[in-house]
């Protein structure tokens, strides 16, 4: 999953400082290395190099070629080393086609031992060869139109790639990743675009554009302009230079023109500012926000076909990955609890683990919506004829245009690659959901519940974010274990899952969740006194404080060490240290609970939660690693 940018200036204004300005904004899909290509006067300038935006700028001085036409890409390795040859854009045997490319062309190597047996390759990657291939098939067709035809139909894999011609030209096209054009039209800075009518078949399919920019995610442009081209499976554009501007083309797989809608993306996204502000990172800006995305999340507006299509669901099977797939089994718990057949599934699993057929309704979570093993699992159900719900982050991904139904968690753009908003914005509208099912029947306005209920919350989360110097030296003590075991019962087990990810992809820490009655059938085997690991017991006074104290005691009996993380002192003696959670019942003095579904069942989990956010984020910051950008992952995995 790497991300890829383009973007060609009007009057012929410099695109370097543009082109990394939106890398940089993308460097959570992937940060191994990055490059930029640009034309000038009709050469074909690149530099590149392994490492992060900053980084690479300053040893290559990206910022500093000159060019008004231009491509970039952040790379995160999935073919070859992580090397400077490696890192794109990759170019042609003469040099004039630059290429950027995300996703995987699983026939690379037989076209490379196959029709560019003649060409040279300066690199291990797979993506290279598209590069080659344009070079062969415009030698062979003269014409990029044609040209890009045949190279459609001889890739196979998955793909969102641009390629920069040295007359100017920008082509690319798409198929399982997302790719996205960007016209912009401002007024005060003279640029605008308009349909122009094609000679050929006399209509107004093309586009003037005075500039444009095609980007993985609209984010990269949002804040030059708002009106958005979303490429479909197959379909390729050409953008080529014309008197004062671009003339954009966009073609079916076939090379029939289309004419595509212009879609104006959500003011909400193009109003948030895209910076760290005071904070160290964004994981920390994104953790803090917890404050009001939560209350704002309660407040998202449901369809109400969203809630019948659950109800009247034969069966429900709730998928995601990663966090989202935690939100997953939090959403199996609370939805058997209104009286909803609900099964849970890990996305990459729904093919071989699950039976589907067109009376079930698939609901999947993501926060980027183009998470790639869970739009392969929505594909599949779709093709058993399966009814589509999702819950997002991103109104304009993939999964919420292909979904039947979409609730958005308005959580804002999430930039750390550690989910910490989404993940409790997504319990958030989860809970709202359940509610809403469990009231079907009544038809009560409950949205003032929302409010107070949104509102209790984020004093709650304001108590636990003060008390961040508290979870620093926690951190600090712990910060040297090898191994961290987060024991939990009922839906706390679901937080557990979750703080164990957390402390693995900030912390690079070996985290479990246990489920706390499981201790004793095995696990408490790895309790010992030596200190190289720690033991947090999420232990709110709920009907399992009981039972997860006996454990807590199992695992003091063997000498291991405990961090209690509680709203009740009853048994503070038995952890070694305690983290104290604000008073549920302050949430009650505020709203009336809702019949099955109790406003613990919110509170309690996101309590629970933040703290072993800002623990792993802690322990990340002790042991000198980047949380924002944590090694080997990224943040939406558009690769199966
Ligand atoms: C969580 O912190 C990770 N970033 C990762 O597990 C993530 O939850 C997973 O890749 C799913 O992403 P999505 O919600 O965008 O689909």
């Amino acid at each position: 999953m790497c991300s890829i940018i383009a973007y060609a200036s009007c009057n012929g204004s410099d695109v370097s400082s543009i082109l990394l300005d939106s890398l940089s904004l993308l460097e959570y899909r992937g940060y191994d290395s990055v490059g930029i290509a640009v034309l000038n006067d009709s050469s074909i300038i690149v530099r590149k190099g392994v490492g992060n935006v900053k980084d690479v700028n300053r040893k290559h001085r990206l910022e500093e070629l000159v060019g008004s036409i231009g491509i970039g890409h952040t790379r995160w390795a999935t073919h070859g080393s992580i090397s400077d040859l490696n890192a794109h854009p990759h170019t042609s045997c003469d040099g004039r086609i630059a290429v950027v490319h995300n996703g995987i062309i699983d026939n690379y190597l037989e076209l490379r031992e196959g029709m560019l047996k003649d060409h040279s390759f300066k690199s291990e990657t797979d993506s290279e060869v598209i590069a080659h291939m344009l070079e062969q098939l415009l030698s062979r067709h003269k014409d990029i139109k044609d040209a890009m035809v045949t190279l459609l139909r001889l890739l196979h894999g998955s793909y969102a790639f641009v390629a920069l011609l040295n007359d100017g030209t920008l082509v690319g096209s798409r198929y399982n990743e997302p790719l996205i054009v960007g016209v912009v039209s401002s007024a005060n800075n003279n640029l605008y675009y308009y349909a122009i009518k094609d000679e050929e078949d006399n209509r107004y399919n093309d586009l003037f554009c005075s500039s444009c920019f095609i980007s993985s995610d609209v984010l990269a442009f949002i804040k030059y302009t708002d009106k958005a081209i979303f490429l479909s499976n197959g379909e390729f554009f050409i953008l080529r230079p014309i008197k004062d501007g671009y003339r954009l083309s966009i073609y079916d797989t076939e090379g029939n023109k289309i004419s595509k809608q212009i879609t104006q993306i959500a003011w909400e996204l193009s109003s948030y500012v895209i910076d760290k502000g005071k904070y160290a990172h964004y994981t920390l800006k994104e953790i803090h926000e917890q404050e009001y995305t939560i209350a704002r999340a309660l407040c998202s507006k449901i369809n109400h076909e969203f809630i019948t299509r659950l109800i009247d669901a034969k069966r429900v099977i709730v998928i995601g990955s990663g966090s989202s797939y935690n939100a997953s089994l939090y959403a199996k718990h609370l939805l058997a609890r209104v009286g909803v057949n609900v099964d849970a599934c890990i996305a990459s699993e729904v093919r071989y683990s699950i039976s589907i057929d067109s009376n079930d309704v698939l609901l999947a979570i993501s926060q980027s919506g183009e998470t790639a093993d869970l739009l392969d699992a929505v594909r599949y159900a779709k093709s058993k004829g399966c009814k589509i719900l999702s819950i997002v982050n991103v109104n304009t991904s993939s999964l919420a245009r292909e979904s039947d139904y979409f609730t958005s968690i308005n959580a804002g753009p999430e930039i750390g690659v550690a989910a910490t908003k989404s993940f409790t914005a997504q319990l958030a509208v989860i809970y709202k959901v359940a509610s809403l099912i469990a009231r079907e029947n009544n038809n009560y306005d409950y949205s003032i519940y929302y409010d107070s209920l949104g509102s209790a919350i984020s004093k709650g989360i304001k108590d636990i974010i003060a008390k961040e110097n508290i979870l620093s030296s926690i951190a600090d003590t712990i910060k040297g274990v090898n191994d961290i075991y987060v024991i939990g019962k009922g839906i706390n087990h679901i937080i557990a899952l979750e703080g164990a990810l957390k402390l693995k992809e900030l912390a690079y820490i070996h985290a479990e969740a246990i489920n706390a009655g499981e201790l004793k059938h095995g696990p408490l085997a790895l309790i010992d006194n030596s200190r190289n690991s720690a033991v947090i017991a999420l232990n709110v006074k709920d009907h399992t404080y009981k039972d997860v104290i006996n454990n807590v005691k199992e695992v003091k009996a063997r000498g291991g060490y405990v961090i209690g993380i509680s709203d009740c002192y009853e048994y503070k003696e038995c952890y070694d240290v305690m983290l104290n959670l604000p008073s549920i019942y302050d949430v009650n003095t505020n709203c009336n609970s809702v019949d099955t579904i109790s406003y613990e069942s919110l509170a309690y989990p996101i309590y629970q939660c933040i703290p072993l956010q800002l623990l792993a984020y802690n322990i990340a910051v002790k042991r000198d690693y980047n949380p924002d950008y944590p090694r080997n992952i990224a943040k939406s995995v558009t690769v199966t």
